[in-house]
């Protein structure tokens, strides 16, 4: 499996706090069927402000550090990043770091209140050849009342990403809810661990591949799991999503 959501690089956001934590949750990672992970690290203007050469740095340390304790993951550079409105321009620049390096950018919005200019912002994304993806969407307070949205947005082919312990409860009833909901909409295009430790919040994506395995049956747990994901490290285009049922959002 791929997961293309942590903050497993050391010492640089809320994430792993050192070299030896980061190695744990590989670890963990790696026990759990995960291959490849992305280390996509907070940006958050004022708070976490990583540069993307120093990221890129870190990623080729953690992974030369995996190698020689043989640990079985390759990690790929990223960032999480909080929306502004000048987004487009700074993904053009490299500012923000796509996945990769390629053409998906991860996007976290506020907990509370949907931004009036998101919307802009994705189109803005997309106008400039990358495809945002949208961080733990489950899990904003605004976004079941926001349903009619997220459908406008994922028609208009925004991803949306849910977190691997929403489906069990981790971040609360709603969350939990809404992942369920997502799910059985089609609108789940991804499921990442958003993994900040190796105890609270470790990897791991093995019991929500089950549960998704469950609910839409093998293949469309490869697609989630495994071949999306590929494709968007890649850097190819993924297709259409599967349309979001108008009737059930
Ligand atoms: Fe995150």
């Amino acid at each position: 499996m791929i997961d293309l959501h942590s903050h497993i690089l050391p010492a640089i956001d809320d994430g792993a706090i050192d070299m030896e934590m980061a190695l744990d949750m590989a670890r963990l990672a790696v026990d759990d069927g995960v291959e490849v992970m992305a280390c996509t690290p907070h940006l958050l203007p004022g708070v976490y402000e990583p540069k993307p050469q120093d990221v890129i740095a870190r990623v080729a340390e953690l992974n030369e550090r995996l190698m020689d304790e043989g640990i079985d993951l390759v990690v790929v550079s990223g960032c999480e990043a909080h929306v502004r409105p000048d987004m487009a321009a700074r993904v053009k620049s490299g500012d923000v770091l796509s996945i990769h390096g390629g053409k998906y950018v991860l996007v976290e919005a506020p907990p509370t209140t949907l931004p009036p200019h998101l919307d802009r912002m994705f189109l803005d994304i997309i106008a400039a050849g990358y495809t945002p993806i949208l961080a733990h969407v489950e899990r904003y307070r605004w976004a079941e009342r926001a349903m009619p949205w997220v459908q406008n947005m994922v028609l208009s082919g925004v991803l949306m990403q849910v977190t691997a312990g929403s489906f069990f409860g981790d971040y609360g009833h709603s969350a939990r809810e809404l992942a369920m909901r997502l799910l059985d909409t089609g609108a789940v295009h991804l499921v990442a661990s958003d993994a900040h430790d190796n105890v609270r919040r470790p990897p791991g994506l093995r019991k929500a591949w089950n549960l998704v395995h469950t609910e839409l049956g093998e293949s469309e747990a490869r697609i989630i799991f495994r071949d999306r994901p590929e494709i968007i490290l890649l850097g190819e285009t993924v297709a259409a999503p599967q349309k979001a049922r108008a009737e059930v959002l």
